[in-house]
């Protein structure tokens, strides 16, 4: 859950960031600009970043972690601010400025979505904290300007999602425990969608097609293309194939399984090889911050 909100509503602590698995992911098309049509299931998981606001006197917007991967003036939760405060001043409104503290869990360029997770919890607190009055809606079409993957984080429940990550439909997925394994590498989401012999053309799925479980159906496409490319990742299919049916989440380079019971992802966690990391993460039913979402 969210921390509480201070009766002058000017700091709010312990934000939740999620990640996300993709239980399949299908190419289903391109775009004349280049982007992929896609096809997915998200699920959120209990693996997070945790986000602090904390409301200037001025008007400056700062993170004030030092995350060495990542430029602040790159960093998404600082370009989700500067365009929620954009969006406000075309409304003749004047935010404050604000100070973001970042606690990173979720690793990067892992195809779980930490960076867009992160993204959309900013958008969400800052709506509040700012009194934006954002209707979720809104926050959705500011979210897909910053990356794809934003507006499902600002939903508030697992989806199918289609187009480009835009489309979203809330579908009900069955409770279970991940094993999540990060192979000692990451992926750049760009040199796997770019790849000429990734298949672009998987014959589209209806919802109904995955009512009896999306857990274990279709494929994700971009597994071979990204399992040829970084030979980690496919050793971390193979590792985790001994255990259950492994998949790569997103563009990898993380890859899961799930299973029934905690125990049983506590008995794969004790083998992982060095160089590896790896978690157990339980499925959510909702984003932790859905009560700040307005429809
Ligand atoms: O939206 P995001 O920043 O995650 O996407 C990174 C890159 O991946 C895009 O610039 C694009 O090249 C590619 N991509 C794509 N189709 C998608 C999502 C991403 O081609 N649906």
């Amino acid at each position: 859950m969210t921390g509480a909100i201070d009766s002058n509503m000017t700091h709010l602590h312990g934000c939740r960031a999620p990640a996300k698995l993709n239980l399949f992911l299908h190419v289903v098309g391109r775009r004349d600009d280049g982007y992929h049509l896609l096809q997915s299931v998200f699920q959120l998981i209990d693996l997070a970043d945790v986000l602090h606001f904390d409301l200037r006197d001025d008007e400056t917007i700062t993170r004030v972690t030092d995350l060495p991967d990542v430029p602040a003036g790159d960093d998404l939760t600082v370009r989700a601010a500067q365009l929620l405060a954009n969006a406000m001043a075309h409304r003749g409104l004047r935010p404050t400025g604000v100070n973001i503290a970042i606690e990173k869990h979720i690793p990067m360029g892992g195809g779980l979505g930490g960076g867009s997770s992160d993204a959309a919890t900013t958008l969400i607190a800052l709506n509040q904290l700012w009194q934006a009055g954002m209707k979720r809606s809104e926050l959705m079409d500011l979210g897909l300007q910053l990356g794809a993957d934003v507006p499902f984080f600002l939903l508030g429940e697992n989806a199918f999602v289609e187009g480009i990550g835009e489309q979203l439909t809330g579908v009900p997925t069955p409770s279970a425990w991940f094993v999540v394994i990060h192979p000692g590498i990451s992926v750049p989401t760009p040199l796997i969608f770019r790849e000429p012999e990734l298949t672009r053309n998987t014959k589209a799925v209806k919802i109904v097609d995955l009512s009896a479980s999306p857990l274990g159906f279709g494929r994700n496409d971009l597994q071979a293309v990204a399992a040829r490319a970084f030979p980690p990742v496919a050793d971390a299919i193979k590792w985790l194939s001994a255990f259950g049916e492994a998949r790569m989440t997103g563009s990898g380079a993380c890859v899961f399984a799930a299973f029934a019971s905690e125990s049983e992802a506590d008995a794969v966690l004790q083998s992982v090889p060095a160089g590896w990391r790896g978690w157990k993460a339980q499925s959510l039913a909702t984003h932790p911050m859905v009560t700040l979402l307005q429809s």
